[in-house]
């Protein structure tokens, strides 16, 4: 299956070595190949394409793997490998990693030389559904995340299940949170089909043909958002549903030495958010309880406490996707239709956080 988005082709493949064999010779021109892994792709998922004949004598390019190395430090030991081994525009980068990964050396290629092309193999879920779709590049900068960088795309992604093989079930999990927030936005086929395909099965008892299917239908959707707002004018703000209160959750768990990985904190939030659904958007008791019910069932719930309300409060407060100081927030009228632009109060939101701790 192919999807076009924005200057790239996303194919969703079952036969990872021809596609990447077929995508590197729409290059014919290039003089060099630059492969970027991390130590942990390196041991697991260059194994799967290091036998292509043109990439035999490509550069491998190995950076440490995790958020903190998501720097300009690293982005920098990128470029000194390019300029050191005659790297130019006509070269080509390809990017085997997560969503850290594939951010970080999209923006070094879009910036050397002012702009070398690159393939994405996304190996995770989130960078599958999510990181490689919109053209959003960058890296942490001053303890901010995502400070620095630009949209660009690249030439192809190629999209195969067969990396996910290796994925820890918590990893796998996160992924599969945008998945959920994907469906309830858009559609209510997708959310009945993902409640019948079990994430805790993975990673060994997965139907990985099935998982493609779903996984292509994730990444339409979120292409028909970025690709209607670019530049986030607008409807590409329903892509935030379960964010706001998510993100301050992450944000509260990482202060408090209890950091759990993005989609996870985005599962419990969506439960905060279904509730202000229910209470400001009309999304009606069943769907709101089943959408509650499945997130616990999978993700189980993460404790707060009533003292940690005003710190989660102050964090939504100065979430960089409000206007005039107002919390704004994307809700459901019903599981499958969005809203955005709903302004909650204060005391909503502490109704909310307390209807999750009632939980
Ligand atoms: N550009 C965007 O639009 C966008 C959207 C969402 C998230 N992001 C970014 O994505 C990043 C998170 O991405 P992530 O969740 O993929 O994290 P990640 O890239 O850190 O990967 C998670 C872990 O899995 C390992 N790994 C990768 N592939 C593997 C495989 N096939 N088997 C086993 N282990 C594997 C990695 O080495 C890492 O340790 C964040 O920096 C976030 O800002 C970007
Ligand atoms: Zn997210």
């Amino acid at each position: 299956m192919q999807i076009k988005s924005f200057d790239s082709t996303v194919f969703v493949s079952s036969n990872l070595v021809e596609q990447l064999a077929q995508s590197i010779s729409n290059f014919p021109k290039a003089n060099k190949i630059f492969v970027t892994v991390d130590e942990n792709t390196k041991k697991l998922c260059w194994p799967l394409i290091k036998d292509i004949p043109a990439l035999q004598q490509a550069h491998l390019i190995s950076i440490p793997a995790g958020e903190q190395f998501k720097s300009i430090d690293t982005t920098v030991s990128i470029w000194k490998v390019l300029n050191e081994n005659g790297a130019d525009r006509k070269s080509l980068m390809i990017n085997l990693g997560g969503g850290v990964l594939c951010d970080m050396t999209g923006f070094a290629a879009s910036t050397f030389k002012r702009g070398m092309s690159f393939i994405n193999l996304p190996t995770t879920l989130l960078a599958q559904v999510d990181a490689s779709i919109g053209g959003k590049l960058g890296i942490n900068f001053n303890g901010i995340k995502n400070e620095v960088g630009l949209f660009n795309s690249p030439k192809d992604v190629i999209v195969d299940t067969i990396f996910l093989k290796t994925l820890d079930r918590t990893n796998f999990l996160s992924g599969y949170a945008e998945m959920i927030k994907h469906a309830l936005i858009f559609d209510a086929n997708h959310w009945k089909n993902l409640q019948e395909f079990n994430p805790l099965d993975a990673p060994a008892g997965v139907d990985y043909t099935l998982l493609g299917q779903l996984i292509a239908t994730s990444i339409s959707i979120k292409n028909e958002f970025v690709t209607n707002d670019p530049y986030e004018k607008g409807l590409r703000k329903a892509l935030n549903f379960g964010h706001t209160i998510g993100h301050a959750f992450e944000s509260y768990l990482m202060k408090q030495k209890r950091g759990v990985l993005h989609g996870i904190a985005i599962s419990q939030g969506m439960i905060c958010e279904a509730y202000l659904s229910h209470k400001k958007t009309g999304l009606p008791q069943s769907q709101f309880e089943a959408i509650t019910n499945y997130i616990l069932k999978h993700y189980g719930k993460i404790d707060f406490m009533q003292d940690d309300y005003e710190a989660l409060y102050e964090l939504m407060r100065h979430d960089k996707k409000n206007e005039d100081s107002l919390i704004n927030f994307t809700l459901l009228n019903e599981i499958g239709t969005v809203k955005v632009n709903n302004v909650c109060n204060k005391s909503e939101i502490l109704e909310a956080l307390d209807y999750f701790s009632g939980l």
